[in-house]
C-alpha cells in the first residue's frame, strides 16, 4: 500500500533502474506519498533521499515506516510543496516523481523547479498518467472526482516544460500494456482470494477506490490514457 501508482514495486523497480542512482547520490522524491519507492530507492542502491508530499498525514506515517525499517538516518520525509522547495540550487544528483504530476496544473513551475535543485548531470525522471488521446474521461479517478479536479496532460506538455527547463529528454515509454497487463493481474487476485487484501491501496483511496480503479482500466482500455515514463539530464 506504500506504492501508489500503476504497476506497484515492479513499476518502481523499472522506472528507478533508469537513473543511475548510486550509493554516494542523494536524490529527491517528489510527491513521495508513503515513501515506498524512496525506501526501495535507499535499500536498491545505499543512496541517500530527501521525499516531500503536501499531505502530512502521508509524510507522518511514512517516517513512522523508515524508523521501522532503520532507514530513518537515510531518508527525511518532509512536509512541501513541490513547486515551491525549500532546497538549495544544484541540491541533488537526482529526482524522481511517481503520479504527481495529475495533481498540479503548471508543469512549467513544477519541472523548472526541479531543474533549480538538481546538479548539473543529474537526471528527472518522471512516471505519470498523461493524456495519450482525445475523448471523454470516465471519473472519479484515483487523483480526482470530476475533471475540474484533474491535471491530467498530454506527453508533449511535459516533454517541452523539460525541453524549456534546460532537460534533455534521453527516454519516453508509454507503459500501456503494461497496466493493462498489472490490472488484469489484481482483478486475478481479488477474485481468488476472494476481496482484496486487509492491506491495499484501496485504503488510501477509500469507498470509492472499486469505481476509480475500474474508470482507470476504462480510460487506459480506450487509450484515452497512459502511465507514461519520461527520463531526461539537466545538462552539465
Ligand atoms: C498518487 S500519489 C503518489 C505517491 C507516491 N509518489 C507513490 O507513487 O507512492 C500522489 C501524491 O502527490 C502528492 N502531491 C500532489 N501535489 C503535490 C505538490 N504540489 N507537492 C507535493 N506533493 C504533491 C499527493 O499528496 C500524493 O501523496
Amino acid at each position: 500500500m506504500d506504492e501508489f501508482h500503476i504497476g506497484g514495486r515492479v513499476a518502481t523497480e523499472i522506472f528507478l533502474d533508469q537513473l543511475g542512482i548510486a550509493a554516494n547520490h542523494h536524490v529527491l522524491d517528489v510527491g513521495c506519498g508513503l515513501g515506498g519507492a524512496s525506501r526501495f530507492a535507499a535499500l536498491r542502491y545505499g543512496c541517500q533521499v530527501t521525499s516531500v508530499d503536501l499531505t502530512p498525514e502521508y509524510i507522518e506515517t511514512g517516517n513512522v515506516m523508515c524508523q521501522w525499517l532503520g532507514l530513518a538516518g537515510r531518508i527525511d520525509l518532509q512536509v512541501e510543496n513541490a513547486i515551491a522547495l525549500p532546497h538549495a540550487d544544484n541540491t541533488f544528483d537526482g529526482a524522481f516523481l511517481l503520479h504527481v504530476g495529475m495533481n498540479i496544473a503548471d508543469k512549467q513551475a513544477l519541472i523548472s523547479e526541479l531543474y533549480r535543485v538538481v546538479r548539473p548531470g543529474g537526471k528527472l525522471g518522471i512516471y505519470d498518467v498523461m493524456r495519450v488521446n482525445a475523448g471523454d474521461l470516465a471519473f472519479p479517478v484515483p487523483w480526482a472526482t470530476e475533471p475540474g479536479g484533474s491535471s491530467v496532460s498530454p506527453p508533449e506538455v511535459y516533454t517541452s516544460a523539460m525541453k524549456s527547463a534546460g532537460f534533455k529528454i534521453i527516454a519516453q515509454r508509454n507503459r500501456r500494456d503494461f497496466a493493462l497487463d498489472f490490472f488484469a493481474q489484481i482483478k486475478k487476485k481479488v477474485s481468488d482470494a476472494g476481496g482484496p487484501p486487509p492491506l491495499g491501496l484501496h485504503i488510501l483511496m477509500g469507498e470509492t477506490a472499486p469505481v476509480k480503479i475500474r474508470n482507470m482500466i476504462e480510460n487506459i482500455s480506450r487509450d484515452l490514457l497512459a502511465p507514461v515514463e519520461l527520463i531526461a539530464v539537466k545538462e552539465a
